[in-house]
């Protein structure tokens, strides 16, 4: 018998994913403005149809993010303009879902999608790296050795069924072997690692590759041992001779999926030497940074 709670959480789920598909247009702006894409000559029809197919992909392949998050990166990666050389790289693609979805971008901005993974699942995970606390979620992530383990055949078959396996190179093995001496410029990356170990060898070898200006997005927003990655003052200046970049969304990720506290997600992300002299200067005075309750909020 349908219990009363079923019936409750059944009429919370629908009234979720209605949110959830009246704010794409909203959480999803970027993607769907004209300027972004038209440079590629990615007009409206075939943004709807890549959407179309990363949903469909996301259905038909075990992924642990969502076509919405891929949606976020297509738009990151569309308004590169063309004429900055550079691939994509995904590090850590399980069963391939996000390299599926990110191989289709990267073919119609004629990038290589570069994706590192061991494909044997997660390396030992150090006694720090055992469990993350996801404060937002409340909720603590463990990690187990060879967990989210996929075979390179299996992802490389998604890939061919549903993605674009030209656009893709493999490069099998754990991170501190494989990634040493990469050196393809980068204009976009994707680092959905699981653990800080693997996101520090990740950061270590593609932080001098990625472009100016480029992002660099994380799928472990929530977890505040991955977040605090991103504003180690030390870590950054012992490995990389620079400063913290910061991140946009750490702890609670960018508002993408309604949820109970709101809008948020596992994506966050960071930009390598932001072109600031293009950022608006706004000086906080208080005459105009009050909140405009039209717009819901101040900036
Ligand atoms: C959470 S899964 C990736 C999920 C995938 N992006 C998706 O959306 O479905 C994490 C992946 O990172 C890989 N990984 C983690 N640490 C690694 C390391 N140090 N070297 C190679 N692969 C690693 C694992 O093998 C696993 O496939």
């Amino acid at each position: 018998m349908f219990e009363t709670s079923d019936a409750r959480r059944a009429v919370a789920r629908a009234y979720r994913l209605a949110i959830a598909a009246a704010a794409l247009p909203i959480v999803l702006a970027d993607y769907f403005d004209p300027d972004t894409g038209a440079a590629y000559d990615v007009g409206l029809a075939s943004k709807l149809v890549l959407a179309a197919r990363m949903v469909r992909n996301n259905w038909q392949i075990p992924t642990g993010s969502s076509f919405v998050e891929h949606l976020v990166m297509a738009a990151a990666i569309l308004k590169v303009p063309p004429e900055v050389d550079g691939c994509v790289v995904e590090c850590g693609c399980f069963k391939g879902g996000s390299t599926a979805n990110l191989s289709l971008v990267a073919g119609l901005c004629d990038r290589t999608l570069h994706v590192f993974d061991s494909f044997e699942g997660m390396p030992e995970p150090t006694a720090d790296d055992e469990t993350h606390l996801v404060v937002d979620s409340e909720r603590v992530h463990s990690y187990e050795e060879n967990s989210w383990e996929a075979t390179v055949a299996e992802v490389e078959a998604n890939v061919v069924a549903y993605g674009d396996p030209g656009a893709v190179v493999f490069h099998p093995g754990y991170f501190d072997e494989t990634m040493p001496g990469f050196d393809e410029p980068c204009v976009a990356a994707f680092l959905d690692v699981g653990l800080r170990t693997s996101a520090e060898t990740a950061l270590e070898h593609l932080w001098p590759v990625l472009r100016n200006d480029s992002r660099c997005f994380t799928h472990e927003a929530k977890h505040m041992d991955m977040a605090d990655l991103f504003f180690d003052r030390e870590w950054w200046r012992e490995t990389l001779d620079s400063e913290p970049p910061g991140l946009v969304g750490a702890g609670s990720g960018i508002g993408l999926h309604p949820g109970p506290n709101g809008f948020s997600s596992l994506l966050a992300y960071t930009v390598k030497n932001p072109a600031v002299d293009d950022y608006a200067v706004v000086a906080q005075t208080g005459a105009d940074n009050v909140v405009d309750v039209g717009r819901t909020g101040s900036d």
